[in-house]
């Protein structure tokens, strides 16, 4: 079965919106797999951002990621990874669409609640870097 790796950033912990979350996965029919929660280090979130590093919020970003818990899921489902990045919507939370998690609750690109592997190959290698 298709997996992928969601994060629930900072902001999305703070905000307790961590069970509506889950709730809105599990009432998709998406299988919760794993859940961890804890603080992500500077080395993951530097490995995790890599293609990022040249961009001007790549400090910011490290700095937001690694400020406090963040809650780590294995999703799995037929064509997870497609489904899940529709219902997370948009990265700039102001352009994604009602409905989608961002829609609803982000706040811009940075503070947008959540984030999801967007391919089979960085599904694989982010539930590694999170789970192995
Ligand atoms: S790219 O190059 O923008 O397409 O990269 P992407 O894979 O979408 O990852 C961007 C991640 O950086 C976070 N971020 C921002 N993106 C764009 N603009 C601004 N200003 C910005 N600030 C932060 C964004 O939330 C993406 O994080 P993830 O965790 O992948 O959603």
């Amino acid at each position: 079965m298709e997996q992928t790796l969601v994060i629930i950033k900072p902001d999305g912990v703070s905000r307790k919106l961590v069970g509506e979350i889950i709730q809105r996965f599990e009432r998709k029919q998406l299988t919760l797999s794993k859940l961890k929660v804890g603080k992500m280090t500077r080395a993951l979130a530097e490995e995790h951002y890599a293609h990022v590093k040249d961009r001007p919020f790549f400090e910011d970003m490290i700095a937001y990621m690694t400020s406090s818990d963040v809650v780590y899921l294995v999703l799995e489902g037929t064509e997870v990874i497609k489904t899940v990045r529709k219902m997370i919507g948009a990265t700039n939370s102001l352009e994604a669409v009602p409905g989608t998690i961002r829609g609803d609750y982000g706040s811009n690109s940075f503070q947008n609640i959540i984030h999801a592997s967007d391919s089979p190959e960085s599904a694989a290698i982010e539930i590694d870097r999170f789970f192995n």
